[in-house]
């Protein structure tokens, strides 16, 4: 034992992958160490049912195998991120961990291992920490251990949990070492396996197991649909809780929003799915507002862009542009009314078979036609378009796919997104906007800081789509009566 004061840890080769230190520790008297081996009590959990998803992982590894046959497959978790010191960000596992499996446990990794004759397909094995030793102390020695950071499922129990066979991660490294063949992985999230596996793989190929993944994304099933649903009802709560406090909000700052809409997230779902965007004022022309450190004033506008992410990490992104004090200005009501035209004419376009630049380009020329009207820019509309010379005020796409990330399905190809056909079982936003800045001396005074967009989430169905996000008014008549509703 040291006299140092720092965590003791347990023999070098009984240490986990990860040794995370706890501040000031005292030393450990033998005796002491001796009392901490035994007195605990079997908990082990022997009638655990499979998750609820656990069928439609499975669907989708079948589906990666397939993909890469007689080919060795990696997709890890992560890993903890040193936030300062010895304190960490709060863990959120890979979308492509997550997609495979259904499991969020930091240091996890899947492998996917060719079987001898590859028309067989492939072993499946998830490698992860099991529940810390108590012989060695490591469960209360190691800032990993249980005692830490609480209790972890056993090998048997994530078995029961996830259906598919469970080995320790402290394996895994040998097992990569010796692995032959062919060999991909999912980068960006554990750089250790990568390192494992640096003479094995190439970016080209891994990139394709990437875009395999994403694509593969597009299509949701129907679990995937209702936790996005709940994603969105969440938020849709999460809104009204907002318009609540806007006075609070008010003697304070964007702060007050952020804050009041975390709440909503972490205590119906795992967190938000993205830093919340709450934007006052001329804010609201920074399209990734997330400083939310400016004061909230009567008179202006809010664009609140926020979704809550579910706990099994399906998240909404919903925007609402919301009169501060209950009432649009005139310019205000112009400037929204032709947005919400923008966001029906997109909405409109939203159905199986539809390009999916549809909605965009029905959306664009909606808002370029009011630039135009308003004399913001010389006509004919089709000039404007063609020159793409609205886009200095509509700035950014129309809508991307959303699940379990924000903007999903990123990795896909161009010619499977974005110049691709909308099928039933996608769920994109469609979220037009509008936004003067501040300092555009192109615009009349009065325009200048005023920023809207209307985001909303949309299922495509067979025979065209459905709003998730309903709920939450958007007529800016509508939006006037849910707020005076909210705050009387
Ligand atoms: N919240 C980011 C976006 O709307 O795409
Ligand atoms: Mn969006
Ligand atoms: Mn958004």
């Amino acid at each position: 034992m040291t006299d140092e004061l720092t965590p003791e840890t347990p023999a070098e080769e009984e240490q986990p992958i990860k040794q995370r230190k706890n501040g000031l520790y005292p030393g450990v008297s033998d005796e002491l160490a001796a009392n901490m081996k035994s007195g605990w009590a079997d908990t082990e959990l022997r009638e655990l049912e499979p998750i609820e998803q656990a069928p439609n992982a499975a669907r989708r590894r079948a589906a990666l195998s397939a993909r890469f046959p007689g080919e060795r497959l990696v997709i890890p978790a992560g890993n903890l991120k040193t936030r300062s010191n010895d304190t960490e960000y709060s863990f959120r596992a890979s979308t492509e961990y997550v997609y495979l499996t259904g499991d969020q446990t930091d240091d996890s990794v899947l492998v996917l291992e060719p079987r001898a004759d590859a028309a067989d397909g492939h072993e499946e094995t998830i490698y992860r920490l099991p529940r810390s030793n108590r012989e060695n102390g490591e469960f209360w020695l190691n800032g990993m251990g249980e005692l830490w950071v609480g209790r972890r499922h056993s090998l048997a129990e994530s078995e029961a949990l996830l259906g598919v066979p469970c080995k320790d991660i402290r394996e895994l490294a040998d097992v990569l070492k010796e692995a032959t063949g062919p060999v991909r992985v999912v980068r960006g999230h554990d750089a250790g396996i990568e390192t494992a596996l640096t003479d094995k793989i190439t970016a080209e190929r891994d990139e394709e197991l990437r875009v395999f993944l994403s694509e593969a994304r597009a299509v949701k099933d129907a679990f995937e649909i209702g936790e996005l649903q709940k994603a969105v009802d969440s938020t849709v709560r999460g809104f009204e809780d907002v318009v609540k406090v806007l006075d609070k909000a008010e003697a304070t700052s964007e702060r007050y929003i952020e804050g009041t809409f975390f709440l909503r997230a972490r205590v119906e779902g795992n967190d938000v799915g993205y830093g919340s965007i709450c934007a006052a004022g001329p804010h609201a022309t920074t399209l990734h507002w997330v400083r939310n450190n400016g004061q909230v004033r009567s008179g202006d506008l809010l664009l609140l862009d926020a979704g809550v992410e579910t706990n099994t990490l399906y998240t909404a992104d919903v925007t609402r542009t919301l009169p501060i004090n209950g009432r649009y200005s005139d310019l205000q009501r112009k400037i929204y009314d032709a947005v919400y035209e923008a966001q029906e004419a997109g909405i409109a376009a939203v159905k199986p078979g539809a390009a999916f630049r549809d909605f965009h380009d029905a959306s664009q020329r909606v808002l370029t036609e009011k630039l135009v009207e308003w004399g913001l820019v010389e006509g004919p509309v089709e000039r404007v378009l063609e020159l793409g010379l609205q886009r200095r005020w509509t700035l950014h796409g129309t809508g991307h796919m959303l699940g379990l990330d924000v903007h999903d399905c990123a990795a896909a190809r161009t010619e499977a997104y974005v110049n691709g056909t909308l099928e039933p079982g996608m769920v994109l936003t469609v979220e037009p906007g509008l936004y003067f800045q501040a300092d555009d001396l192109t615009v009349p005074e009065e325009y200048r800081g005023i920023g809207v967009r209307i985001e909303d989430d949309l299922l495509v169905t067979e025979d065209g789509n459905r709003n998730l996000s309903a709920a939450l008014p958007r007529r800016s008549d509508e939006v006037e009566a849910w707020m005076a509703g909210l705050t009387k």
